[in-house]
């Protein structure tokens, strides 16, 4: 295969200057394409893999980012058999990128998968998705006459995908996180060791286990290589699915997906658990290492972009009350805290403005971090304390009733 540090394709589609796109590749879903682009499955044991993607760099692309060599490293050779869980669910509501990738290419996850589970030893293989999704994936499944992935249907609900509430619901329980007693790779699916990874972590160790750690370098940056799948949604016509060498800067992303960048007041970088980066601060490189120094990650590869008539503060109330119903109500940070959090938000943003209000926001927001079973209330105290940074001077507005969108 080759490559081009700067393509930029939808769904298999080149839209940014010509090259090849790599996940997409195949240019269409079937087995046939699919064979013909990528060549046969390859087989890799534990050792070479867990080597190969050591020296790749690969991390995983469901939010967290974590290394995926350590995560296979990490599954213990105890004599247990593992499990193998392909995490379709896509939550997030400005998430479209694993629905593209499960309806234009499914054999590559499906590959992915069953490399994994090979190298480990698996013989328990699982993707989760939610109905829509898991059609394209039984339709590939049958034309390889694959039966060994078993197939689960993800409820349309934010923590779904939240790797202890994939194996509560694969396991026949409520698709809600659970206390995280230890890591799930050592105990997971029936105490069993699991490895949950996103769709696209797969789909990337898919293409490494066939074409190498260095053809997977050969784009992006030092620090961020390979390519990522994002989705770009605001200030344009419908969210879109975009694979991006890793390490563009965000301005660059916009003014290749034909974004006029003056007319974006901010970006929430990240998705609903993300961050938001007012307009000068989009020069930043969108990988781990180029966010970090704003404050920012890339969660599961989402900028949304917020036009000059918008109001930032409106934009991020909204999201908090979507957040503050989404949690699974167990622990006191989600059900006390964040709606809390969201209400007072609310009031900033809507006129009420009695009271300290951004101070009373980010206490209650430092009280919620850390506290829960899952990463739900972190994520969103982050987004609620970067909209008073990145809207600053919207807030002060706010406070003496006005607002500076939309004057
Ligand atoms: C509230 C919440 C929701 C999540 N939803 C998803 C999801 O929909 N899909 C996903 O792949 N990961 C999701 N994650 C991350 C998973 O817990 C897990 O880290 C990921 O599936 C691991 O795959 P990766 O290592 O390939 O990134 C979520 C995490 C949290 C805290
Ligand atoms: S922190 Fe919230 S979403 Fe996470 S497990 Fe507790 S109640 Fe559920």
């Amino acid at each position: 295969m080759t490559s081009d540090p700067v393509t930029i394709s939808v769904r298999g589609q080149v839209a940014g200057p010509a090259g090849t796109s790599r996940l997409f590749a195949a240019g269409s879903a079937d087995f046939a394409s699919h064979q013909a682009a990528f060549g046969p499955l390859p087989a890799m044991d534990r050792a070479p893999l867990i080597d190969e993607l050591l020296r790749s760099g690969l991390d995983g692309r469901g939010g967290a980012g974590f290394a995926a060599w350590q995560k296979l490293a990490s599954v213990p050779v105890d004599g247990r058999r593992p499990v193998i869980i392909a995490n379709g669910a896509e939550g997030e509501p400005l998430s479209q990128k694993d629905a593209a990738l499960l309806h234009s290419a499914p054999h590559l996850v499906i590959d992915g998968t069953l490399i994994a589970g090979q190298s480990l030893g698996a013989k328990e293989l699982h993707l989760y998705a939610g109905a829509a999704q898991l059609a394209p994936v039984a339709r590939a499944l049958k034309e390889r006459g694959e039966a060994r992935i078993r197939l689960h249907e993800a409820p349309d609900t934010f923590i779904s995908g939240e790797g202890t509430a994939v194996v509560s619901a694969i396991s026949g329980g409520l698709p809600i996180p659970r206390d995280r007693i230890g890591r799930l790779t050592n105990s997971g699916l029936n105490g069993r060791p699991t490895l949950v990874h996103n769709v696209e972590t797969l789909g990337h160790l898919a293409l490494i286990s066939r074409f190498g750690s260095a053809w997977f370098r050969s784009v992006g940056t030092g620090s961020a290589p390979g390519t990522r799948l994002i989705t770009l949604s605001g200030n344009t016509a419908g969210p879109r699915v975009y694979e991006i060498p890793t390490g563009v800067r965000l301005t660059e992303i916009l003014v290749s997906t034909g974004v006029d960048v003056l007319s974006v007041r901010a970006a929430l970088v990240g998705g609903y658990h993300g961050t938001w980066l007012a307009a000068d601060k989009l020069d930043a490189p969108f990988s781990k290492e180029g966010l970090a120094p704003v404050g920012a990650r890339t969660g599961a590869g989402i900028i949304m972009m917020l036009g000059s008539g918008s109001c930032g503060l409106a934009a991020t109330a909204d999201i908090l009350t979507y957040l503050a119903g989404q949690s699974a109500r167990q622990c006191g940070p989600c059900t006390n805290g964040l709606p809390a959090v969201s209400s007072l938000f609310a009031r900033l943003a809507y006129g009420d403005t009695k009271g300290k209000l951004p101070q009373e926001i980010s206490r209650l927001a430092a009280l919620v971090t850390g506290r829960g079973s899952c990463a739900h209330p972190d994520g969103t105290a982050r987004l609620a304390l970067s909209a008073l940074m990145a809207f600053g001077s919207d807030v002060e507005a706010h406070l003496h009733g006005r607002c500076e969108a939309l004057r």
